[in-house]
């Protein structure tokens, strides 16, 4: 028996890696696809949540992140670098302890959550905390790569596509075919140019599945570059994880949105926090606020009149809840204080 053995192994025949190739994994992948029974009855559709949180590291970079390290293992690379909100420096830290690497990180000044920094710092990343946003840090990361000797593992590099890709794959594999519609969020937008590339690869003539869905993505309104067609030179937003506003994939995103028949869109903050609270409550889903932009984003879809009745719709939800708890509990009440009396908590407990 071994169980789920990562990305690569799972899907070696659909990724570009060798026979001999070094495979450095922390098994991610196969991830849960949950059906969404509130979503469900509030869009009169069939709602999946691919939980994308239940990666190693909590987030879908895992995916990814293992196809960048061990290229940039076989490649001899002693050290990495990235730029990030939080996630993909947290992924990077583990795949590179893994590898026994060097793990540099940019991230920008107080601006990302507290869970992922401590991610970063327990891997023993080298953490620089950049005077700029995600854009600032990216240039950054891209100028210490050509320069000097560390290899660049964020989503401009192609084996993070390539093997993001795969989340397209299982949801197909568990579903029998492709959705109708993918919804998910949009910051950097690497995962919504794997996604397609991995639908489409699916649904080529010797594939599994008989079509592509349309991609729907969101950003967060202070943060929408691809809604103003334009950067966003200050991009702001509570969902720290796709603060960004000149994203690396821009080209590649708007084809995958046009050729899917998709759109891009925005959601509010306040958008965001609502939806973020629904999953907990109601589905019982514990995401980070970026993930939650997804389904915000088919909530607002629903109420414009845009989602069509009986469709098969799955939403990625990107990143687990505990890496920015700060909103679980900011603004929720106080537990009360018992003591240790069966009675007297029967009583606070609405029992008694
Ligand atoms: N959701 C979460 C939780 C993320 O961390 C990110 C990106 C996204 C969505 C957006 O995905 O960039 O492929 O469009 N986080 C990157 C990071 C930027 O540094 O962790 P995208």
């Amino acid at each position: 028996w071994h169980g789920w053995r990562g990305i690569i192994e799972e899907y070696r025949d659909r990724l570009p890696v060798g026979e001999t190739s070094p495979v450095v994994t922390l098994r991610e992948g196969g991830t849960p696809l949950v059906p969404a029974q509130v979503l469900s009855e509030r869009t009169g559709c069939e709602v999946h949540l691919k939980v994308e949180g239940a990666n190693p590291t909590g987030s879908f970079k895992d995916r990814g992140m293992t196809m960048a390290i061990s290229a940039a293992k076989e490649a001899g690379a002693k050290a990495v670098i990235c730029a990030s909100t939080g996630n993909t420096s947290a992924s990077a830290a583990a795949y590179a302890v893994r590898a026994g690497m060097v793990c540099a990180v940019l991230v920008p000044q107080g601006k990302i959550a507290l869970g992922k920094m401590g991610q970063a710092l327990v891997h023993g990343a080298k953490i620089l905390q950049v005077d700029g946003n995600f854009d600032d840090c990216l240039t950054l990361a891209r100028g210490l790569s050509e320069k000097y000797p560390v290899a660049l593992v964020n989503s401009v590099n192609p084996a993070r596509i390539e093997g993001q890709k795969t989340a397209a794959f299982e949801i197909v594999d568990m579903l029998g075919d492709a959705p109708d519609i993918h919804v998910l969020p949009v910051g950097n937008a690497g995962n919504i140019t794997a996604y397609w590339k991995g639908y489409q690869e699916y649904a080529a003539e010797d594939g599994p599945a008989s079509r592509a869905p349309r991609m729907w993505g969101f950003q967060a309104s202070g943060s929408a570059p691809f809604v103003r067609g334009e950067p966003v030179k200050e991009p702001a937003t509570i969902a720290t994880a796709i603060r960004i506003g000149n994203p690396a994939s821009w080209t590649q995103a708007e084809r995958a949105r046009d050729e899917s028949g998709g759109f891009i869109d925005e959601v509010t903050d306040r958008q965001i926090l609502a939806a973020y609270r629904m999953l907990a409550s109601q589905e019982g889903v514990f995401v980070e606020p970026a993930s939650a932009a997804s389904v915000a984003g088919l909530l607002k879809a629903a109420e414009q009149g845009k989602v069509d009745p009986g469709q098969r719709i799955v939403c990625t939800v990107t990143g687990n809840g505990l890496k920015d708890p700060d909103w679980a509990v900011a603004g929720a009440p106080q537990p009360v204080i018992v003591p240790v009396d069966a009675d007297a908590a029967a009583v606070r407990l609405g029992l008694a």
